[in-house]
């Protein structure tokens, strides 16, 4: 059953820091830990707060994640989409 949806900018900004990287880092440790069929995983055109980049964001949780790297990506994976809890170092805004 799917539990969460998953958008990886990749606008300009997002890029030239790395979205690449860390979407491919994800989307492996999302799979290694076989949780593709729990997550949806989506690119998106630029999400507005491009400071901040790589951006990922966790829905339904409302969660906005800044400065996603390769090896922060694999930990998001690990302990929001895994266990469940956000890592709070790297969240810059919460959907409410
Ligand atoms: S390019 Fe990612 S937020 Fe703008």
């Amino acid at each position: 059953m799917l539990e969460r949806h998953v958008l990886f900018c990749h606008g300009s900004d997002c890029k030239d820091r790395g979205a690449e990287k860390t979407m491919d880092a994800m989307c492996e440790a999302i799979d290694a830990k076989r949780l593709d069929h729990r997550v949806l995983t989506t690119r998106t055109r630029c999400l507005g707060v491009c400071a901040e980049g790589p951006v990922v964001v966790v829905y339904p949780d409302g969660v906005w994640y800044g400065d996603v790297r390769a090896k922060t990506g694999r930990k998001i994976v690990e302990q929001h989409l895994q266990h469940g809890t956000p890592l709070d170092d790297h969240v810059i805004h919460r959907v409410e």
